[in-house]
């Protein structure tokens, strides 16, 4: 039966923690039997900041790593690195001419990781968004799961395939492909909105790049970090409401309890129904207790896989192959359209 083509990636930028794991990577391990699946480590993205080369190798083994730990099949789907099908950037380039630079100019995540110094920035930081769009429609993939953060790249990967279609449309019909090359590919949320938030403060997201190690559960922790970094989560004073409406403007006690309920897989309002009235340090020992059992076996199993970096490249290399046959033949049709 025809199953629809999905196509995600995570940076290898260090420090993957419990946002990446149930914003993201659960996310891709649920989709497996519904959809194809290609997942990519996106080493090319990562260098639009400064990056270690040595620490940049190892995070590209933790990425895969956690992948396969999580369940994700690399037989049943394609896991591989970005940098290793040279679609990826032949595309983006043509897409650097399909793209407008007011489009890119509108893009949030841009000034954000620029910041002040925004002349300092790379080209490459700004232009992120056309990779992006060449990442998923060099497979011509129809569905991506993204988080919130990246809709707005998503949005603008739809508008450069609508404005290569329209501005090529004669030749996409003369080459044989009839109304258009690309398709428009749609995010797809399932489940809650699962935005973890920081230990330390409930207004800013859990981030790799945050400088506090205690604002976030890496999945590599053990037992007694998660123990930790749980019990010094910051909270309020006011016991736990037996009803969602009473994490209102509680940003702190809502994370803990969106955190719960996402390991759990169960709802907030069941989550309160079990903990209301309770103490932060009642309910947190239970969050460890939880944290512990589910991430426990994830972070032995990347453990066990680090030490067989081999084997991590095994799968790398397979991924690769099998990403590059659809990606080869799709690149030559692009180049055809364009009269190259
Ligand atoms: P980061 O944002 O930490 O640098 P990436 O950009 O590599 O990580 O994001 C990888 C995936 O993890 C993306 O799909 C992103 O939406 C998701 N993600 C990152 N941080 C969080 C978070 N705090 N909560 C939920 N999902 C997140
Ligand atoms: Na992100």
């Amino acid at each position: 039966a025809f199953k629809p083509l999905v196509f995600s990636g995570v940076q290898p930028t260090g420090n993957l923690h419990l946002g990446n794991y149930l914003g993201a990577i659960t996310k891709f391990v649920a989709l497996q039997d519904s959809h194809e699946c290609i997942y990519c480590v996106v080493d090319m993205h990562a260098i639009t900041v400064p990056q270690d080369p040595q620490a940049l190798t190892a995070q590209i083994r933790e990425v895969t790593a956690a992948f396969l730990a999580a369940g994700i099949d690399p037989r049943k789907h394609i896991v591989f690195n970005q940098s290793q099908v040279h679609e990826h950037a032949e595309l983006a380039w043509v897409f650097n001419c399909v793209a407008r630079i007011g489009w890119l100019n509108r893009m949030t995540q841009f000034k954000e990781k620029a910041g002040k110094d925004r002349e300092n920035a790379s080209v490459g930081l700004y232009a992120y968004p056309t990779l992006m769009a060449a990442d998923i429609l060099v497979y011509r993939a129809t569905h991506v799961p993204v988080g919130e953060d990246q809709k707005q790249h998503l949005e603008l990967a739809r508008d450069i395939a609508q404005k290569f279609n329209n501005d090529y449309a004669e030749s996409i019909a003369s080459n044989g492909f009839g109304e258009g090359f690309f398709p428009l590919p749609e995010p797809l949320i399932q489940g809650p909105a699962t935005r973890v938030m920081s230990l330390r403060d409930g207004s800013k997201k859990m981030s790799k790049s945050d400088p506090s190690d205690y604002s976030r559960i890496n999945l590599s922790d053990d037992a007694d970090a998660v123990a930790q970094k749980v019990r010094k989560a910051k909270t309020d004073p006011e016991p736990l409401p037996s009803e969602e409406a009473g994490l209102e403007k509680r940003p702190e006690a809502q994370n803990l309890v969106g955190i719960f309920a996402a390991l759990a897989d169960r709802s907030r309002a069941d989550v309160l129904r079990e903990f209301g009235g309770a103490q932060f340090s009642s309910f947190k020992a239970a969050l460890v207790d939880l944290a512990v059992t589910k991430l426990g076996p994830i972070g032995s199993e990347m453990k066990r896989l680090a030490a067989d970096p081999g084997y991590i490249d095994s799968v790398l290399a397979d991924g690769a192959e099998r990403a590059s046959a659809i990606a080869r033949p799709n690149m030559d049709a692009v180049k055809d359209i364009l009269g190259f």
